[in-house]
């Protein structure tokens, strides 16, 4: 049975004495979930705050992930951040990688994307793989062609034993940070197909064992239709995860 997973993406918000803060209130709430189901709670923190953070998680079970890494091994890159420096800190266990803002803002492309990957897998840090298509794309019924090209071209030069690592967000970009959230039936149709493309690279079984989350303004009000769905198996949270109970009330949607 593959994992269900609801991973918070803090973005670029908060000082530390308010992560602190939202840290202990989600701390707090945790005996609210469920543990029997088998949820994976993620938390992904700008890169000062992933120390206080894994502190936290020490005797927990949620996991601490960061929000991208560099493309490079090591060396003089600076501003950058290694997968192997992530690895260092020890409890960063995952790494967003492929957000439409970095697809975006800073120019991140598929190529790049597969080469952040590597990085990640050399350090055992699972990577949580963004894709999504923007508003022309989807008005142009173009959504399957771009999603399929994200997955292809930053993922498929993966083994099956690497891409057993792989987490999926399907993040249509023109329901991030909107309040247009995806129906249940578009994030269903893109997660099947998700699937599907897996499935024909890497066999039934590979495709069955891959978590596919939702992101794109998934709140407590939607979360539950949304994870209904067979194929979608939780959420990657922008904004509500910036909030401990929206947080824990979308945890307990599964
Ligand atoms: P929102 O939940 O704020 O729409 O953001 C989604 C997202 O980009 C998570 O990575």
């Amino acid at each position: 049975m593959r994992k269900k997973i609801v991973a918070g993406n803090w973005k670029m918000n908060k000082t530390f004495e308010d992560a602190d803060e939202l840290m202990s209130e989600i701390m707090d709430n945790l005996e609210q979930i469920d543990l029997s189901r088998d949820i994976q709670l993620i938390i992904c923190p700008p890169f000062p705050y992933l120390e206080m953070c894994t502190d936290y998680a020490n005797d927990s079970y949620f996991a601490v992930g960061a929000q991208n890494v560099c493309d490079q091994a090591r060396g003089a890159f600076t501003g950058e951040v290694s997968a192997e420096i992530l690895r260092s800190l020890e409890l960063v266990d995952y790494c967003i990688v492929g957000h439409s803002e970095r697809r975006t803002y800073y120019n991140e492309t598929d190529a790049i994307v597969a080469a952040k990957v590597n990085q990640l897998l050399a350090q055992d840090i699972r990577p949580i793989v963004c894709c999504g298509e923007v508003l022309e794309e989807r008005e142009a019924n173009k959504q399957f062609e771009v999603v399929e090209r994200q997955i292809t071209d930053g993922l498929f030069h993966l083994s099956a034993i690497d891409f057993a690592d792989i987490i999926i967000a399907y993040e249509p970009v023109w329901a991030i940070g909107t309040g247009r959230t995806a129906t249940p039936d578009q994030a269903q149709e893109m997660h099947a197909f998700i699937r599907s493309l897996i499935a024909k690279k890497y066999g039934d079984e590979v495709a069955q064992e891959t978590s596919i989350l939702y992101g794109g303004s998934c709140k407590p009000s939607n979360a539950k239709e949304l994870f209904a769905n067979p194929d979608v198996d939780g959420g990657l949270i922008g904004g509500a995860s910036l909030n401990a109970n929206d947080f824990i009330a979308i945890a307990q949607s599964f």
